[in-house]
């Protein structure tokens, strides 16, 4: 028996290829049948060259499927239960994973905080753009679904971009009834502009320069600004009748400046300097590296990213960052969605088989044909 899966193959290169199907490894583990992976900004990353991950690696932190083999330590969870997992793999009992931040677990990638499925550097975990996968430490690490087929488009995106989303408005100190500015309207920053409505936001301005993700931006309730046309910030300051209370950075260090052509790996956080109120807050779920061999000068390839430290002291302003602790925000908000109150699947722009990884790996990655979310059926169609 084998499991198809998504690797990387070379810069700009994927292959779908048969690998043997992946065993129990310990006790703890699980086996799941993969019924939806989703594409994730960060797989570009990798898939670009610039976070250096090696030919080989299976993608896939964003998985979804059905038990098939249980360990004999698992107790939680049983075949054919349907789950969902973390793109964090977290083992539940380091001092981090105690107090919930499950992201910077010091037990599951020796020499480094946080593990995560089909990713550089974050541990030997396979990816999950596979028939199947491995699931480590599951009882801890599988959310349990409603059985069956509903909802997989909302369910999926549990894994990491609605909880990356919510991560980022609440890393930004956002209370309800305030005003919010996200920059990017990728899939998370889409997530982040759908939590900030959904918490009560006043207002939620959204920031990019792709026309069909500025538009659902604006299908959500939120005020698209399109930074092709002139300073985001001046717009935002216009439209807002003064600075915003909260900005949030959902687009890290490949953004891009006015002109759409030029990397500038500050612009982002700079413009949300600018743009918040003092004493306000800025939440930064976008992806800073410490190395990145791609960056545009020779401190930002260090990691190095120069900011207006001055301005943010002046203005009394906190920031925060890191990647989210999925467990801490997947079980209200699968609850919202079980309950109506959240359908976050209006990111998904396509649904296909893997067979067709490549293709679609191409075109998300030029942002082309409005390639915005695309999830995998490995095992085919529901
Ligand atoms: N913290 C976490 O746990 C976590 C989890 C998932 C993803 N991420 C990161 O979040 C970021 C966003 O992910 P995504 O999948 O939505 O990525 P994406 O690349 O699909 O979206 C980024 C968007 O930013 C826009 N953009 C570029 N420059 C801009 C600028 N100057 N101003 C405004 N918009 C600009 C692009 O046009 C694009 O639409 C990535 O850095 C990703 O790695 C972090
Ligand atoms: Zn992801």
């Amino acid at each position: 028996m084998s499991s198809t899966e998504t690797m990387r193959a070379g810069p700009f290169k994927v292959k779908v290829e048969d690998v043997p199907i992946p065993t129990i490894e310990s006790p703890n583990d699980v086996i799941v049948k993969v019924t939806t992976a989703a594409i994730c900004g960060s797989d570009l990353h990798m898939y670009e060259g610039r976070t250096g991950a090696q030919a080989g690696i299976t993608f896939g932190h964003e998985n979804m499927g059905v038990v098939e083999t249980v360990g004999e330590g698992v107790t939680l969870l049983s075949k054919g239960d349907r789950v969902v997992m973390p793109f964090n793999v977290a083992d539940g009992r380091c001092t981090n994973c105690f107090k919930g931040k499950t992201a910077f677990c010091t037990g599951v990638n020796p020499g480094f905080a946080g593990g995560a499925y089909g990713y550089v550097a974050m541990g030997p975990y396979r990816g999950g753009q596979a028939q199947y996968i491995r699931v480590p430490f599951a009882d801890f690490n599988a959310l349990k679904l409603p059985p069956g087929t509903e909802n997989e488009a909302d369910f999926i995106l549990l894994a990491d971009i609605f909880p990356t989303g919510w991560h980022g408005v609440s890393l930004s100190g956002f209370q309800p009834g305030e005003t919010i500015a996200v920059w990017g309207a990728g899939p998370v920053g889409l997530m982040a502009a759908y939590s900030s409505v959904l918490r009560g936001a006043s207002k939620v301005f959204v920031v990019d320069r792709v026309p069909e993700r500025l538009a659902a931006a604006e299908k959500i309730g939120a005020i698209p600004i399109d930074f092709s046309k002139g300073s985001a910030v001046d717009q935002i300051l216009e439209k807002n009748g003064g600075m915003v209370d909260r900005t949030v950075d959902a687009v890290g260090y490949q953004a891009v400046d006015t002109g759409g052509k030029t990397e500038q790996p500050n612009i982002v956080l700079e413009d949300m300097i600018k743009a918040t109120r003092p004493c306000g807050g800025l939440g930064i779920p976008g992806l800073y590296v410490p190395t990145d061999p791609g960056a545009p000068d020779e401190n930002s390839a260090k990691g190095r990213i120069s900011l207006s430290f001055g301005k943010l002291f002046e203005k009394g302003l906190s920031l925060a960052t890191g990647q989210c602790n999925v467990k801490q925000y997947n079980v209200q908000l699968r609850d919202l969605i079980i309950a109506g109150k959240a359908k976050p699947s209006f990111v998904v722009s396509h649904e296909i088989g893997i067979e067709d990884a490549e293709v679609a790996y191409d075109k998300f990655d030029k942002r082309i044909e409005g390639y915005t979310k695309v999830l995998i059926h490995p095992n085919g169609p529901l």
